[in-house]
């Protein structure tokens, strides 16, 4: 499958899960919901950052429409936190919420105007090649818990890095949640 469509396809698979949360009425459904969401969002967080975006940015310099895709991820890895740490509070709903809102601000832009000129750049072939290894690296992210990865990134964002490098730090502490 190429990149893109990959990617895509993950995107309709987010919204889905928003959307389920949205409609459900029960507190651990929603709860179970968000962790699937949140551990889904993480992984594609991931695979962009590490293969899809150094990819782009080979085939075509790190251009506006990079660098403002790479700025949202981590205010979306932020939202995600936030989202993460209100688990079973009285806050959680409106954490969701904004996660949401900006997940869509940031889908909307990277399918209309960040894959089209990444197809160009790229080409078929590198498409398939980048789409196998993010379709193999998603399923390696989602067997690990996705708290800390995200976490360490997170640090790093904070700190002002645009293309956090994987963490050689040492670990921050995880609250575990459901
Ligand atoms: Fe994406
Ligand atoms: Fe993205």
């Amino acid at each position: 499958m190429k990149a893109t469509d990959l990617l895509k396809q993950q995107h309709d698979e987010v919204a889905k899960l928003f959307e389920a949360i949205e409609a459900s009425d029960n507190d651990t459904e929603k709860r179970q919901l968000f962790l699937e969401v949140a551990s889904k969002l993480a992984a594609h967080d991931a695979i962009e950052r590490k293969i899809f975006y150094p990819a782009c940015e080979e085939a075509m310099g790190l251009n506006d429409l990079l660098g403002e895709a790479l700025v949202e991820h981590g205010v979306i890895e932020f939202s995600l936190y936030q989202g993460t740490e209100a688990v079973g509070k009285p806050d959680f709903e409106f954490k969701v919420k904004v996660l949401k809102e900006l997940v869509e601000h940031h889908v909307e832009e990277e399918e209309a105007e960040f894959f089209p000129k990444a197809k160009k750049a790229l080409g078929d072939d590198s498409l398939d090649l980048l789409g196998s290894e993010m379709e193999a690296a998603f399923q390696k992210e989602l067997e690990a818990d996705f708290r800390q990865p995200l976490y360490d990134n997170l640090r790093q964002v904070l700190a002002g890095a645009l293309k956090p490098a994987p963490s050689k730090t040492k670990p921050i502490k995880v609250r575990k949640s459901a």
